[in-house]
């Protein structure tokens, strides 16, 4: 995979040394120009902040993370009724404030539209790029003037780091998360315009997930109350009951479903 960034203006990108020191990677720095011929990502690094687009898709916009954005208020306003991920977090079971720990972060939207709901949310995101963009997207959120984005990001923090570590570090921790929600990267799935770009870049820029089953593992050791897995396509009651370890319960999404693990601290809640 080849980067570009470009650097118009004096951003923090501390977040990235990471990967600049990745060997295989091309990366211009400044305003270098982009090779006509380049075919790769290109990370935005201006003073509206961070954002990344393909070149070889000229006609979309870059992605950038914005809180307020339209679709991202249509879920939140659609979202009480709607949304199978507020009933697999168990939010409808449980009294708030709820502690999440997403595992998977990318863009933050299933964070905040947790966070907006009233659950305090860990983010946790192991890729640099996606860490960035998140970070730059939260500094821009918290100094908005809307109040209401104020609160619900005030109750986010984001770690970038990778989760299993991370769960390791807290396992025996006498404060554990309530609920954990893993989303790991899976091939395309969602079908509107704006989500598929959006992932389409996510998948340009990260692998797919081959540890899922480890990721599971820890999170049932460490999860206070439940483990929430979001999986592609529909809910399959025989695969459910084949499955290892079998979730409890499966509640379907848009174009995906989520499987439910109560855990055994959770005892008869
Ligand atoms: C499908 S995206 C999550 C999308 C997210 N739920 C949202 O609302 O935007 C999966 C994300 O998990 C991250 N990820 C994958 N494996 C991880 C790991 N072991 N630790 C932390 N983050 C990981 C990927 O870098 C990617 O950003």
């Amino acid at each position: 995979m080849q980067l570009i960034i470009q650097k118009r203006d004096p951003v923090d990108i501390s977040l990235l040394d990471e990967y600049l020191n990745i060997k295989d990677l091309r990366v211009f720095l400044d305003n270098e120009a982009v090779p006509e011929n380049y075919s790769g990502l290109i990370l935005h690094c201006a003073e509206g902040g961070l954002s990344i687009s393909c070149s070889g898709n000229k006609s979309a916009s870059p992605t950038q993370i914005h809180f307020s954005s339209d679709s991202l208020q249509y879920r939140l306003n659609t979202s009480k009724r709607s949304e199978g991920l507020l009933k697999a977090i168990g939010m409808d079971k449980y009294s708030l404030p709820l502690h999440i720990l997403d595992g998977t972060a990318g863009l933050g939207t299933d964070a905040y539209i947790m966070a907006a709901m009233g659950c305090q949310v860990s983010m946790v995101e192991k890729s640099p790029i996606m860490a960035a963009l998140l970070n730059d997207g939260l500094k821009r959120g918290i100094n908005s003037a809307d109040p209401l984005q104020k609160s619900y990001l005030q109750r986010m923090t984001l770690h970038f780091t990778d989760v299993i570590s991370h769960l390791k570090g807290i396992e025996k921790s006498a404060i554990k998360p309530d609920v954990i929600y893993l989303d790991p990267m899976f091939p395309a799935r969602e079908k509107s315009a704006k989500v598929k770009k959006d992932m389409a870049l996510m998948q340009k820029l990260l692998p797919a997930n081959d540890n899922v089953a480890e990721m599971l593992d820890m999170a049932l050791r460490t999860a206070g109350k439940r483990v929430v897995l979001k999986r592609p396509g529909k809910a399959k009651p025989k695969a459910m009951k084949q499955a290892s370890p079998r979730p409890e319960f499966q509640v379907p999404g848009k174009a995906c479903h989520f499987q439910v693990y109560l855990t055994a601290q959770a005892g008869s809640q």
